[in-house]
């Protein structure tokens, strides 16, 4: 329901505008003496209309001020006489129509319904507006690696990811080692922990893109990486909500941000899970990796995550374990999304401090992991594409 108020210091013309607004089915008519009693806000009139009694100046300040606070409101001025400097002036404020009071009644009618059709219009385009504006994430992608048993490799695949992105594909990465009681990304990527995410959460209260790049580890292959707590004991500042923040900021900051998680599903992964457009989900090919994989997928669709969220990621996919990839399918009920072949350079690598991707680009772990960075590249192009 729309409403029509009417501004009018005789009381007498709010009759009048009932009587011609009534095709307007929806809409509720009523008077009040002056501007400064019409509210601009949530409730704002479709239209506001300025009866002859009142000056026409008051309509001009009406659709000013109407404009200022972003209303839809449509304003029609109502003048005993209309002449060319009043619809000059009129047209200079922003409002819709006027018309003089001894014009035919359809003449006035008219006025009304363009007004109130108009405002309507606006009215629904900024709410569409607000609508894709909850429903589009801003900025970039977010991704997680996660598995809920230990020494799979999701640090191995999160820190070539982020230097895959930043480096092979030339995307704004950040990386984020929550792994906040072990994380071993800075030992992966050979970077010292001068500033973690720990001194992010201290100065919370002053979180800006600034203050975030500033606390950032900058890695030669162009990754950012905020990096885990040196001691153990420095993750309790670092509060999910705290997180949260954080991770948002990072979205606006980066075209990819890349989390790489601790061994478990508690509250600090489920809040990398809740702002991720994809889980990559690891195992290896021995059976209680397998098992474990298969009580987490279970888990995250419980727990409401889309089933299309989540990519099982098989690491050292060709171990002579007796488990072929068929099995593990029909093992874990889902297909699988990347294999990453077993290769001595992976070990050598953790321990050079400088990710397969870069040092050993051929390799076909390294063209593994290339394969999932390109699909990540790729769905960040189209999201970007949505936003802008
Ligand atoms: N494809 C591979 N080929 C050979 N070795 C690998 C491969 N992937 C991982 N590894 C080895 O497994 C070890 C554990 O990997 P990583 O630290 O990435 O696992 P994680 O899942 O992060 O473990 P945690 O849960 O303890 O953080 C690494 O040190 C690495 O040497
Ligand atoms: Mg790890």
């Amino acid at each position: 329901m729309g409403l029509i108020t009417v501004i009018d210091r005789s009381g007498e013309f709010v009759d009048v505008v009932g009587t011609l607004s009534a095709s307007q089915s929806d809409a509720e008519v009523h008077a009040v003496a002056a501007l400064d009693e019409v509210s601009l806000g949530a409730e704002a009139p479709f239209v506001v209309v300025v009866a002859p009694s009142t000056p026409p100046a008051v309509g001009f300040q009406a659709a000013q001020a109407a404009e200022a606070a972003g209303a839809h409101t449509s304003v029609v001025i109502v003048a005993e006489s209309v002449d060319t400097s009043l619809m000059r002036a009129a047209m200079k404020a922003g409002v819709s129509d006027v018309v003089a009071a001894a014009d035919p009644a359809t003449e006035i009618a008219r006025a009304i319904t363009d007004a109130y059709t108009a405002a309507q219009g606006r009215q629904r385009a900024a709410a569409q507006e607000a609508e894709a504006a909850v429903t589009l994430p801003v900025g970039g992608r977010v991704v997680t690696v996660f598995s809920t048993k230990g020494g799979v490799g999701k640090t191995v695949l999160s820190t070539n990811l982020g230097a895959a992105l930043a480096k092979g594909l030339d995307l704004k990465t950040a990386l984020v080692d929550l792994d906040l009681q072990f994380g071993d990304v800075g030992i992966m990527l050979g970077l010292a922990p001068d500033r973690t995410i720990s001194d992010v959460a201290a100065s919370i209260e002053r979180l800006d893109a600034d203050l975030l790049w500033g606390h950032m580890t900058h890695h030669d292959s162009g990754l950012d990486v905020l990096l885990a707590p040196v001691r153990p004991e420095d993750a309790e500042t670092v509060t999910t909500g705290r997180i949260s923040r954080i991770l948002a900021l990072l979205r606006e900051m980066y075209d990819v941000v890349v989390i790489d998680t601790a061994a478990t599903l508690d509250e600090v992964v489920l809040t990398a899970l809740d702002k991720s457009d994809a889980i990559y989900a690891m195992t290896m090919m021995d059976v209680a990796s397998i098992k474990n994989l298969k009580i987490s997928v279970q888990k995250l669709a419980q727990l409401g995550y889309a089933n299309g969220l989540v990519h099982v990621v098989l690491n050292r996919a060709d171990s002579k374990v007796w488990l072929q990839p068929h099995e593990v399918e029909r093992a874990v009920g889902s297909e699988i999304y990347a294999r990453i072949p077993s290769d001595r350079i992976v070990p050598r690598s953790v321990n050079k401090g400088r990710p397969v991707v870069l040092d050993e680009p051929r390799s076909d772990v390294a063209k593994a992991i290339m394969g999932i960075a390109k699909s990540i590249a790729a769905s960040a192009g189209e999201e970007s594409g949505h936003v802008s």
